[in-house]
């Protein structure tokens, strides 16, 4: 970026500035924005205290001095340094809401925004939620988004980490869910009591040998949140065997599995799994009634003994 000591720049011309140094860089896209173009709406609106539509829509706005060099510092370390554009910020955006974002918990990117934004239609129908289950909080993000499209239920959220539950804390907070949101530290049901008409479930499913694999941009989250032992199935495969004791007759589970739904089926290759299709962006999010979990227990505790009595690289 050209250095501007004493003039200000338009928005409209930093913007087409970033979006070809992001795209000179080769940084990872994935981590909550899908292009440079939606990255570099995200760092202008962190640097002008706005939110991404208002830039979008005032192209012309113009940066004073200060603010373009805090721009580029920021790009600086997002490109030299591959910190993922929500951890610079502090910020990430989720189903319409804006979070806290630090390095306590993944950054928001799940399908799952758009299904709860349809309020789980069509499966979910007419009913109205009264307790939903999100296992697996991270920083709160799904269990933050479904307090909000459904108003009347109560929602728990579920996390071993203690780091992750501060950030979801904070995060209630912001959202003023105190109330209505309560946060469990648990391994997964372990701490968990009574039944749910909603269980949404985003686990950790990337295998150990996938995560070595990962851009750089992987390195600065939390393992924790990505890496599940068993080729990345073993945490999908015990929410499957656990969650219909935990659910109520109607209840239904949603399970995000992502890149690995292959593996999920090859895995089950008795059980016809039904995958969510998107409109948005992404994939790898399956639906199952209390009683298809129940049906095929057997077949997800097979399923899950055979990974784990097979060795794999650690
Ligand atoms: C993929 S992240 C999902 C975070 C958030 N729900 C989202 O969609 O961005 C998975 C989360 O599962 C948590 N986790 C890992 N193992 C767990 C376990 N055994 N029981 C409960 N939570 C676990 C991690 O701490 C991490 O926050």
């Amino acid at each position: 970026m050209t250095a501007r000591q004493n003039a200000t720049s338009s928005s409209h011309d930093l913007f087409e500035e970033i979006v070809h140094e992001l795209q000179a860089a080769e940084v990872f896209f994935g981590h909550g924005a899908a292009s440079a173009e939606e990255e570099t709406l995200w760092l202008l609106a962190h640097v002008l205290k706005k939110d991404p539509q208002w830039v979008n829509a005032h192209p012309q706005v113009m940066l004073t001095t200060a603010q373009e060099a805090r721009l580029k510092t920021l790009l600086h370390q997002r490109i030299t340094r591959r910190l993922p554009m929500g951890y610079i910020t502090g910020t990430a955006y989720f189903a319409g809401h804006e979070l806290i974002a630090d390095r306590r918990a993944l950054i928001p990117r799940s399908p799952f925004a758009e299904l709860i934004e349809k309020r789980f239609q069509p499966w979910l129908g007419k009913e109205q939620p009264q307790r939903m289950l999100d296992m697996c909080t991270g920083g709160g993000c799904i269990a933050i988004a479904m307090a909000s499209v459904f108003p009347q239920a109560q929602v728990d959220a579920v996390d071993v980490s203690a780091d992750a539950l501060s950030l979801a804390a904070e995060n209630r907070h912001k959202h003023k869910l105190d109330s209505r949101l309560h946060l469990i530290q648990s391994d997964l049901f372990q701490a968990v009591n009574g039944r749910y008409d909603v269980i949404a479930s985003n686990p950790p499913y990337v295998s150990v040998a996938e995560y070595r694999q990962l851009p750089d941009e992987y390195r600065h989250e939390p393992p924790l949140g990505l890496v599940s032992e068993g080729d990345g199935l073993c945490l999908p495969l015990e929410i499957l065997v656990q969650a219909a004791g935990y659910m109520t007759d109607d209840g239904l589970l949603f399970l995000e599995v992502g890149h690995s739904d292959e593996a999920l089926q090859a895995a089950l290759p008795n059980v016809p799994i039904t995958w969510l299709l998107f409109e948005q962006s992404g994939s790898g999010i399956c639906v199952f009634s209390r009683e298809e979990l129940l049906n095929y227990q057997a077949e997800f505790s097979r399923a899950l003994k055979a990974l784990t009595d097979t060795p794999h690289e650690s």
